[in-house]
């Protein structure tokens, strides 16, 4: 059954996720940059990584850390320099290495000459860049919440109209309907392709396809307004920007492109990640959105093991072999995934590991977001002063304007705080995690004495070492085709708190977690030949029973 697709580059790759303000600061400022990044290739190399991922380093007043870009051409002096950035391309190819930048056109910062200029001259030719409209007294265009809170409309300075903004006021929301602003995109994702960049991650594209005619609808929080999902699911037609935008760039280059894409309808994944789709593949979210709830983080409720299982399997279900998924258990977006994902007072290597390998023997592409791969955990926020994010510090207000107290809005938005996955890559116990020999711009991690890159580099059963088995698993020659190719089939589907899969290509493997910690057996229909991966180091079988211990993982050749 496998092998029905046209295999391409990234295939069997293995991808990386650096947040570059947090990474590691060669220069002492505080703030992580591209030169750091290069100093650390070798250490990405070693654990057997093939692309990276950069969030943001464009010219940006970082209002929402960078995704507010105010020159898509250049490099922000506080990330480096554009020779930096060449060096980068440059040491990368150097290790057979790629790098992908963030794309992010939804939106540009208020600050991009586009922007001033249509403050200028709303009526010319870049105030059809953005999407005004004129200023009614008392009463905005429509009652859309934007995503970090507020209406999503502002005065558009020094005229009489106002502007839309999906996200924050300082990422005024690009006029895709407009064909000139899309060839600036065109023009610009092909300018850093030309300069050796194998792709791009796709950042919020979702939102670049408005409803029209724009309007109000129920509202749904004591605001008076609504969420932005309610305008998205009438806004047909996206598909066309997208083609356009895959058939004008990344196709000519075989680039690599990974979507940021929420809620797509389940006909339009061939569309999106089947042959000739919009994109190489798209982030699987079914597991990160589980459990959020319309009024807020505060009202969130927490994922089981079970669900975190259904998800993963719905997901593999839906997407079968019509594409390529991208895995992920965190990014910059999200608290870390052991904190999220392990049942609270849980996290211990041996979960973290059980974890690690449920996410990555799926089928589809794995992602690992910087310090995932040592077990990086949620951080501590003492008081809300601490927090740097715009969205956290929205949540904070919106639970506080749901009646908690400062104590419980602290507490709630703490376990979805963005930050969690912001704080300095801790990689030694010396000062500041070793990530600057200055002030850290966010606090680091006071975890990083324990959990730190120097104490599991050359330990054979750290968490790191564990990723690095996974990853040589996954390149290993003999397993290769099965584990990228291969089709998944849940097993065990009814056990609670098990999660296991076959992977069924030239070979049959096995993939069995036992996510809880107290132990529980299962069955295996006949021996093992092989035991490929696992957490603890034997197993205790009779017969064909196994009785797992508790948060064991196995991989088994069967
Ligand atoms: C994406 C990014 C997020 C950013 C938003 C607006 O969701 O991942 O960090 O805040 O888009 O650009
Ligand atoms: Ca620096």
């Amino acid at each position: 059954m496998a092998n029905r697709i046209t295999k391409k580059w990234w295939h069997d790759k293995v991808a990386y996720q650096i947040y570059p303000k947090s990474f590691y600061d060669s220069n002492g400022d505080g703030i992580g940059d591209l030169p750091g990044i290069i100093e650390k290739l070798d250490y990405l190399k070693d654990l057997g990584i093939d692309i990276i991922w950069l969030s943001p380093c464009y010219c940006s007043p970082l209002a929402d850390e960078g995704y507010d870009i105010s020159d898509y051409y250049n490099i922000d002096p506080r990330f480096g320099t554009m020779e930096d950035m060449d060096t980068l391309l440059k040491e990368a190819k150097k290790r057979n290495m790629y790098i992908l930048m963030d794309l992010v056109v939804n939106h540009c910062s208020d600050e991009h000459e586009w922007f001033k200029k249509a403050c200028k001259d709303p009526d010319g030719k870049y105030g059809g860049f953005f999407y005004l409209r004129d200023k009614k007294n008392g009463e905005l265009p429509t009652n859309w919440r934007s995503y970090f809170g507020g209406p999503v409309w502002d005065d558009l300075p020094g005229t009489d109209k106002q502007y839309l903004h999906v996200f924050h006021k300082k990422q005024p929301d690009l006029n895709w309907e407009n064909p000139k602003l899309r060839e600036e995109v065109y023009k610009n994702i092909n300018w850093w392709l030309d300069k050796g960049l194998s792709g791009f991650r796709i950042d919020a594209i979702i939102n670049i396809k408005k409803a029209f005619p724009m309007r109000s609808y129920e509202p749904d929080r004591e605001d008076g307004l609504c969420s932005i999902h309610a305008m998205l699911k009438e806004a047909d037609g996206i598909g066309e920007f997208l083609a356009e935008m895959r058939d004008r760039t990344f196709k000519k280059y075989d680039a690599f492109s990974v979507g940021e894409v929420f809620n797509e309808k389940p006909s339009e994944l061939p569309d999106f990640i089947g042959e000739n789709g919009y994109f190489s593949t798209m982030f699987d979210f079914n597991e990160t959105v589980f459990g959020a709830s319309e009024k807020g983080w505060y009202d969130a409720k927490p994922i089981t093991p079970d669900d975190y299982k259904r998800c993963c399997f719905e997901s593999q279900t839906k997407t079968g072999e019509i594409g390529f998924l991208s895995n992920i258990i965190e990014n910059h977006d999200e608290p870390r995934g052991v904190s999220h994902y392990i049942p609270e007072g849980e996290c211990s290597p041996k979960s973290k590991k059980l974890l690690a390998a449920l996410n990555f023997m799926l089928r589809g592409l794995p992602f690992i977001y910087q310090g995932q791969e040592l077990g990086m955990e949620n951080t501590v926020f003492s008081s809300i002063d601490e927090v740097d994010d715009i969205s956290t510090l929205d949540e904070y207000q919106v639970a506080l304007d749901a009646g908690l107290s400062p104590e419980e809005a602290l507490k709630a938005v703490s376990k979805y705080s963005r930050d969690n996955a912001r704080t300095p890559m801790q990689w030694s116990d010396k000062e500041n995690a070793g990530f600057t020999s200055g002030t850290p711009w966010l606090k680091v991690n006071p975890n990083y004495t324990k959990i730190n890159a120097a104490a599991q580099l050359n330990d054979p059963d750290s968490v790191r070492s564990f990723y690095k088995k996974l990853i040589a698993l996954r390149k290993d020659p003999e397993y290769k085709e099965t584990i990228v190719y291969g089709v998944l089939v849940p097993v065990w589907e009814e056990q609670h708190n098990l999660m296991a899969y076959y992977r069924k290509g030239d070979k049959t493997l096995l993939v069995i977690g036992n996510y809880q910690k107290e132990a529980q057996s299962v069955t295996l229909p006949s021996p093992p030949s092989h035991i490929l991966i696992n957490n603890y180091p034997d197993i205790q079988k009779k017969d064909n029973t196994l009785s797992l211990y508790g948060y064991q993982v196995l991989v088994l050749e069967m």
